[in-house]
């Protein structure tokens, strides 16, 4: 088990993927997406012709779904079998369904003990592992607990300037949509008891970073 866990949630866009990224390469920890398993999980549902909106289909499947994370964050990719599907998971049809997925209890059991054995076998003395329910169900003990917010509106707009195949008000839309999805299953939008807020609306990217290192700083501090 890594040493250090350090647990980070929030919404769609608060920018926690690559903040925790940049802050995992800083400090020499190894770095878990979960919401990158979801993901993959709603690309494999399609290439096998599953309804994502069939629970038990999707339960169905779980067995033969054999996925794989890179736990360094220089050499992050995500494979499902041999197929390499780093960059098909960011695509919209993935985003559009993914939630309907992740509502599934059983999907969640499954993929939470497989979180777990991850981190148990990180080889570095820390991991940053980021999603929805970190902090609160995956890790509840983890000694660093962060909630990394940002304004919705800039939000939204993080995410248009990141995605060029789709309008502004597309994106808005289905940010808006899948937090809603989402936010019925895991409350990621208030910090849980513990939990640490950086709200990182009026920050750049390093600042963010900074931010987030100075809480991990704070936090191992006291342990
Ligand atoms: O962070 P993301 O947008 O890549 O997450 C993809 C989806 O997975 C998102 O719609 C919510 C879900 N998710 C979740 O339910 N629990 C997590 N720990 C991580 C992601």
């Amino acid at each position: 088990m890594a040493d250090i866990v350090v647990a980070v949630d929030g919404p769609a866009g608060s920018g926690k993927s690559s903040v925790s990224k940049a802050a995992a390469l800083r400090l020499d920890f190894n770095f878990l997406d979960t919401g990158a398993a979801y993901r993959a999980l709603a690309w494999y549902v399609i290439e096998r012709g599953v309804e994502a909106g069939d629970p038990r289909a999707v339960v169905d499947i779980l067995p033969d779904w054999d996925y794989h994370i890179g736990v360094d964050p220089d050499t992050y990719a995500v494979h499902v079998g041999e197929t390499d599907v780093t960059e098909a998971i960011r695509e919209p049809r993935i985003s559009g369904v993914v939630s309907s997925v992740a509502r599934v209890p059983k999907v969640r059991s499954h993929v939470n003990d497989m979180f777990r054995d991850i981190m148990r076998r990180a080889p570095k003395d820390g991991i940053i592992v980021e999603g929805r329910d970190i902090t609160t169900v995956v890790a509840p003990d983890a000694p660093v607990r962060i909630l990394l917010t940002a304004a919705e509106e800039v939000r939204m707009a993080r995410r248009s300037a990141e995605l060029t195949t789709e309008n502004a008000g597309d994106v808005a839309a289905q940010l808006r949509k899948r937090d809603a999805a989402d936010s019925r299953v895991v409350d990621f939008m208030t910090a849980a008891d513990g939990v640490v807020t950086v709200d990182s609306t009026t920050l750049d990217f390093d600042q963010t970073v900074d931010a987030v290192l100075d809480v991990i700083a704070r936090q191992t501090a006291r342990t």
